[in-house]
């Protein structure tokens, strides 16, 4: 590991935050480009610059195939979830004024955030839809909160607080404005498809189920949504022009992508696709079913992670009475070597729905590496935990 502190072993169960570790392909491909390709796609004409776009085109073309969408041109890339999401609700948004915006209480600050600024500045009634006691959405009650005022619905296609999915497919089938959906935890540990849909917009994050490396993610926008660009500056077409190019990718694509990042996601999304999202899911399913099972029997321990396991990715929050979830989740790294993330995970509006504010909960999150005997451990420690903290 290198750095100072991290010797030993980890049992890493923060894929939530990141997956970790990646497959050895996306950093083989990462060092690749690096070694071997180096230039900047689009601009050049050497075999180089050629080769880079391809590279990036390859990466458009695998996201299009995962979101089920045949225009890759619309897959825009950015460095994160978060920055996709201001791009889409900023478009959304901005000179509207009036009118109403619906979002689930579970929606991420990536969301949460850009969206109470942007309905403050346009005088927008923000209308938060709540969930049940075990973190589901009621795709009814998102439709019910939509009117003809409506803007756009925000829909957080999986908690990452609580695993929970929203169905979107059941909000989008009924309404016409854009529905934009955070697939920052679903893609690549979950199916996904934007299928016939006009009107979803697709929010997604590269360094999570996809594999990729951190600093990749993106937007999909289908045709016939117009947004304006965050940022306007040198793309390597149209040059002649003070104007922003009008066409898409490159719209919204000023200055140099992230290249190196770009190579290990496309191995990271070829990696996925070899073993199959489904398996995938399969296996983070059962270590995180697991889990709970043998964690909710254990005394003075709060597991939040009841409901329909068709509906779930493998996220389970738990907490243990009379313990800060911080403590807890320290006394996990620093005595068991077990990585978990602690607090309210940037979505408030869940744990407020959920009672769990302002504290928050340990969080546990499995990834395709993690194996039965983790959860073992894992189990163990919360175990000594909660018994420790109950004075059994
Ligand atoms: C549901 C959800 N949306 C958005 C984000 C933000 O992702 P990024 O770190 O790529 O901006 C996260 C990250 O934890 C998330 O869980």
């Amino acid at each position: 590991m290198g750095e100072r502190g991290l010797s030993g072993k980890v049992i890493y169960l923060d894929n939530a935050a990141t997956s970790f570790p990646k497959p050895k392909e996306v950093w083989d491909a990462v060092l690749n480009y690096a070694c071997s390709i180096g230039a900047n796609p689009g601009r050049s004409g050497h075999r180089l610059s050629v080769e880079a776009a391809r590279l990036v085109f390859n990466c458009r073309r695998a996201l299009a195939e995962l979101l089920g969408v045949s225009a890759c041109d619309r897959i825009i890339f950015t460095k994160n979830a978060t920055e996709a999401a201001n791009v889409v609700i900023r478009g959304l948004l901005e000179g509207v004024g009036g009118g109403n915006v619906v979002a689930t209480c579970l929606e991420h600050n990536a969301v949460a955030r850009p969206l109470k600024y942007w309905c403050r500045r346009e005088d927008i009634e923000l209308r938060v839809v709540s969930c049940s006691p075990s973190g589901e959405v009621n795709p009814k009650k998102v439709l019910e909160a939509v009117d003809e005022s409506t803007i756009a619905v925000f829909v957080n296609h999986a908690s990452n607080v609580f695993g929970t999915v929203t169905p979107f497919e059941d909000i989008a089938a009924f309404v016409s404005v854009p529905v934009v959906v955070d697939a920052t935890q679903t893609l690549g540990s979950y199916p996904f498809s934007v299928g016939d849909f006009s009107n979803v917009i697709v929010v997604f994050t590269g360094h999570k189920g996809l594999l990729g490396p951190q600093g990749t993610g993106g937007f999909y926008i289908p045709e016939g949504i117009e947004l304006d660009p965050l940022i306007r500056g040198g793309t390597g077409s149209n040059s002649e022009s003070d104007e922003q190019p009008s066409f898409l990718p490159d719209r919204f694509e000023s200055g140099t992508l992230n290249v190196h990042g770009i190579a290990g996601l496309l191995a990271g999304i070829r990696w996925i696709k070899s073993r199959g999202i489904e398996n995938i899911r399969k296996h983070e399913l059962e270590l995180a079913c697991l889990f709970v099972e043998a964690v909710s029997s254990v005394k003075g321990v709060d597991v939040y992670a009841s409901g329909d396991w068709s509906r779930r990715i493998g996220v389970v929050s738990l907490n243990v009475r009379g313990r800060d979830p911080g403590v807890v989740s320290h006394i996990l790294d620093s005595e068991y070597g077990i990585a978990t993330r602690a607090g309210l995970h940037c979505a408030p509006w869940a744990h407020r729905a959920l009672g769990t504010y302002p504290v928050g909960t340990v969080r546990f999150s499995f990834g395709p590496f993690n194996t039965e005997s983790d959860v073992e451990e894992a189990v163990r420690a919360v175990k000594n935990i909660g018994e420790g903290a109950n004075g059994c």
